[in-house]
């Protein structure tokens, strides 16, 4: 059946049955599949003889693929929803599958002639069930503003390409449950569309970057079960989660976790030097007060003749004033 050659069909839905076996390498000739779900099955054997050029939606999500992530998946150019989850693939994540995904960026492409034809005549009946932010969600008509890539529950291996996370249109970005090593880049902030990432369950390490604050579409996050280290950036952004999304990574401190983060010896000098800084600033603040307040008084005296003088014979006033009212209290008092 798949191996026949349907020039013209452009959306294909096969999921959740029982077909098995491989995808015959004349699966290509299926020229204008946009696209293809094959979600819940039990295919196998490996991907990269048969990718659908223009495809924009391939759901190979819950079989049994094998092998590697192809690189020319990284030719699709219209692709905005790669779903490989729950399979068996192995070996690293091409390092060009921003090429595919981000394309200098999404909007180039999509609408592009392909896609727009197909969203424009196949949008009414085509409904996707899509896994993001914890959930399975149908979308229907706004299915093609959607940018997400799912390759959690695989085998995968090495760092996560760098370029993928120059992706700024993505919006959901599941890698969880592989064998992923590595650090997030600091460029992770410019994924301003971002509103799900889950990196749970690797073994990726270092600081949480700060540029992650500046997240704000962020609504799910799990970086549960790595080896990341340190403080969670501060920030409301980052705070708000639930310390089930830092769970499991004893190094990692600060709210939302319990863990207080132990002020090592350099950061305590740090709030010393803060504290004298404070000292400093307030001597130095009553000193240049109390010049201006001196000169104030004392510069106008001098340079005013007129203020001088009543200020003398007030001055001499009060004083004699005082002494009158002492010698008669002490009078009084005798
Ligand atoms: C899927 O295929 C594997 C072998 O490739 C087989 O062991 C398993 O029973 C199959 N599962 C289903 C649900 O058909
Ligand atoms: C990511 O994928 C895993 C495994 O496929 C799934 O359990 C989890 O719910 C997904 N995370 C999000 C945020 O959708
Ligand atoms: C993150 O994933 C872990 C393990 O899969 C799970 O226990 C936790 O509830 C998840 N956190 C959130 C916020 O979804």
């Amino acid at each position: 059946m798949m191996g026949s050659s349907l020039p013209r069909l452009e959306a294909l839905d096969l999921r959740n049955n029982r077909f098995f076996g491989d995808i015959p390498s004349t699966f290509n000739n299926c020229m204008s599949l946009v696209l293809l779900n094959l979600e819940g099955n039990n295919f196998s054997g490996g991907i990269q003889t048969w990718m659908p050029q223009d495809i924009s939606i391939l759901k190979l999500r819950s079989n049994q693929f094998t092998g590697n992530i192809p690189p020319q998946l990284c030719c699709l150019l219209n692709l905005t929803i790669l779903d490989l989850a729950n399979n068996e693939f192995s070996g690293s994540i091409p390092h060009c599958l921003h090429n595919a995904t981000s394309l200098p960026s999404f909007t180039n492409v999509l609408p592009g002639p392909v896609s727009n034809h197909f969203f424009t005549t196949a949008k009414d009946f085509m409904k996707i069930d899509l896994h993001t932010k914890g959930q399975q969600l149908e979308y229907g008509k706004t299915l093609k503003l959607v940018r997400s890539i799912d390759l959690s529950a695989n085998k995968l291996s090495g760092g996560i390409p760098v370029q993928l996370f120059k992706l700024t249109e993505l919006q959901s970005l599941n890698l969880s449950y592989n064998y992923l090593i590595g650090e997030i880049p600091e460029q992770i902030g410019e994924m301003k569309d971002l509103e799900s990432l889950d990196l749970s369950h690797n073994n990726l390490h270092g600081n949480i970057p700060q540029s992650m604050s500046g997240l704000s579409f962020l609504d799910v996050l799990n970086l549960s079960y790595n080896h990341f280290s340190g403080q969670i950036p501060l920030g409301t952004q980052l705070q708000s989660f639930d310390a089930w999304s830092y769970a499991g990574n004893p190094d990692l401190c600060g709210p939302p976790l319990q863990k207080h983060c132990t002020i090592p010896d350099n950061t305590e000098k740090v709030e010393e030097n803060e504290d004298d800084g404070f000292m400093k600033s307030l001597y130095l603040g009553m000193g240049v007060g109390f010049a201006v307040g001196f000169w104030v008084v004392c510069g106008s005296l001098v340079l005013n003749r007129a203020w001088r003088h009543s200020y003398f014979r007030f001055f001499n006033g009060v004083v004699d004033r005082i002494y009158v009212i002492v010698a008669i209290k002490l009078q009084k008092f005798r």
